[in-house]
């Protein structure tokens, strides 16, 4: 008996540390564009001697991002995808700029916590705990204001005030992902079926065909 519980807790471990990446095992793991080879998230490193400071560096948080688009909101992600020294580090940063009435559409990141910093406006943030339970958190935050955002929950955002809203948003994986849930239901491809969608949200078929139409 006590051995299975031992097993379970380790088993339980073993999922955590997955789920957050392994700890790097040298100074860095500059990741390799031109490598082909794929690990458990994890890309190949360059070649060490080859390694320059630009690997670590990124430009391009410094203006705001575009935020004519139908949610009035941008976000300047800065992963391993563009910055290849983050491979294996466990961090990544963005910038959110969010017009008045911007939002952030309902998403999850998959692989990373999410702890936010407001430079400018105000934010609303709001998460939603897993069930059972589906408890709302919901905090209007104004510059300075720090919010955490637990991995994997599905959280939002929105900018209900008059001026521009700034946000950096540091996240604990070099590739936390992003699953928006508008999207993932209604902008899958191939089309999530329509008479499935319709019994699931209990609406109307022809309602659940715009938003298929819109994603
Ligand atoms: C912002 O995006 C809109 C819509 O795609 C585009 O028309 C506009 O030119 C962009 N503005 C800038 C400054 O890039
Ligand atoms: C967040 O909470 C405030 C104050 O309770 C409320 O006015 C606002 O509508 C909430 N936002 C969302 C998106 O639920």
């Amino acid at each position: 008996m006590a051995q299975y519980f031992i097993l379970l807790i380790i088993s339980a471990l073993i999922s955590i540390a997955l789920a957050f990446g392994p700890a790097p095992l040298q100074d860095f793991c500059v990741a390799d564009p031109t490598s082909t080879a794929r690990g458990n998230r994890v890309l190949a490193c360059k070649n060490p001697t080859l390694v320059q400071a630009t690997d670590f560096f990124f430009s391009g948080l410094q203006s705001p991002g575009n935020t004519t688009n139908p949610y009035g909101a941008s976000i300047i992600p800065v992963t391993v995808a563009t910055l290849p020294g983050l491979n294996t580090l466990g961090i990544s940063i963005a910038r959110l700029d969010l017009a008045p009435n911007g939002v952030i559409p309902p998403h999850l990141h998959p692989r990373g916590s999410e702890i936010l910093t407001v430079l400018e406006g105000s934010l609303q943030v709001g998460f939603v705990t897993s069930n059972p339970g589906y408890n709302h958190f919901n905090k209007t935050l104004q510059a300075g204001d720090v919010f955490v955002v637990p991995v994997g929950l599905v959280h939002y955002q929105f900018n209900a005030g008059s001026g521009n809203t700034v946000v950096i948003a540091a996240l604990n994986s070099e590739s936390p992902g992003i699953i928006a849930i508008p999207t993932a239901i209604f902008g899958a491809k191939p089309d999530i079926g329509s008479d499935y969608l319709a019994t699931t949200f209990q609406l109307d078929k022809k309602i659940v065909d715009q938003l298929l139409a819109k994603f």
